[in-house]
């Protein structure tokens, strides 16, 4: 596996492969790689012939300083993690090789940005929507992965990928979990081991509305009455828990097909989020 910085770096190591008809797979990642992000890597290697994995903490999305300063990093240790799981190509270019002096383009994605994370973190999805924009031209993969997870972010990509009719396919992988059922994240290696055991308060506040919904309640605030009981339980009050369309984010308040339960909260100083299907899907 090669590690690239510079755009240009990019363009020439997948000219060669492009010319000869040779499909190209994306990771965006931005390190402090976990098996969630293996399985993402492990899923283009089986798709495509070229895998690049691109590294980048990428300042633009951060709206508190000291989660970008605590946000860890360890290039070595990712490279060795993205080799494994079968990456080609490491792009991990420097912050001014993404916003060069001058800089001045900001990708807004209106409508599904404007919930949720896009209302408690405000310009969170402008930097995402902007740096994977960047990404995407510079790489120009067939297939870009990403982890459902960030389920909202997932929506905010699709849509634009769609509105610029951008010639690529979104794939969005499962959710990878503990044993216990927390959803794995960078952020859970800071969970004090008490506030780790408070963070399962997501997952059985998900759970606890699945189990409603699918014992036939389709009423939201109920649903969300379910869940909030369960996350009380583990002393956890959520940031938002809400029921909502998968594609747009907008509320749903009866649910009749498929519906996203989505959950954040602050376990001692580290924000989680979570989310779960329901209804028909
Ligand atoms: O999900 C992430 O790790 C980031 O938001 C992404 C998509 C790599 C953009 O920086």
């Amino acid at each position: 596996m090669r590690t690239l910085r510079t755009v240009s770096e990019v363009r020439a190591a997948l000219a060669e492969p492009r010319r000869a008809g040779r499909s190209i797979g994306l990771v965006p990642t931005m390190g402090a790689l976990h098996q969630g992000h293996v399985s993402l890597i492990r899923r283009a290697r089986e798709d495509c012939d070229e895998v690049v994995v691109s590294l980048f903490v990428n300042p633009a999305q951060f709206n508190e300083a000291a989660d970008l300063a605590a946000y860890p990093r360890d290039e070595a240790r990712d490279a060795a993690l993205a080799a494994d799981a079968g990456a080609d190509l490491l792009w991990a270019p420097a912050v001014h090789d993404v916003y060069p002096p001058g800089f001045a383009t900001t990708v807004h994605v209106g409508g599904v940005s404007e919930s949720l994370e896009g209302e408690h973190r405000p310009g969170h999805f402008d930097g995402v929507a902007t740096v994977v924009t960047k990404l995407l031209v510079a790489v120009a993969p067939d297939v870009a992965y990403f982890g459902r997870k960030d389920a909202q972010q997932l929506a905010v990509i699709r849509r634009l990928v769609r509105d610029l009719a951008l010639p690529l396919r979104v794939e969005g992988l499962p959710t990878v979990r503990e044993a216990d059922g927390l959803a794995l994240s960078s952020r859970n290696a800071r969970l004090s081991p008490d506030d780790r055991r408070r963070a399962l308060a997501l997952k059985r506040g998900l759970d606890a509305a699945a189990a409603a919904a699918t014992a036939g309640t389709t009423d939201a605030e109920a649903l969300r009455a379910a869940a909030l009981a369960a996350m009380r339980e583990h002393a956890v009050e959520p940031e938002y828990l809400a029921v909502v369309d998968p594609d747009t984010f907008d509320p749903v308040a009866d649910v009749n097909g498929a519906a996203l339960v989505a959950v954040a909260a602050r376990v001692g100083e580290i924000r989680l989020i979570d989310n779960t299907l329901i209804g028909r899907h």
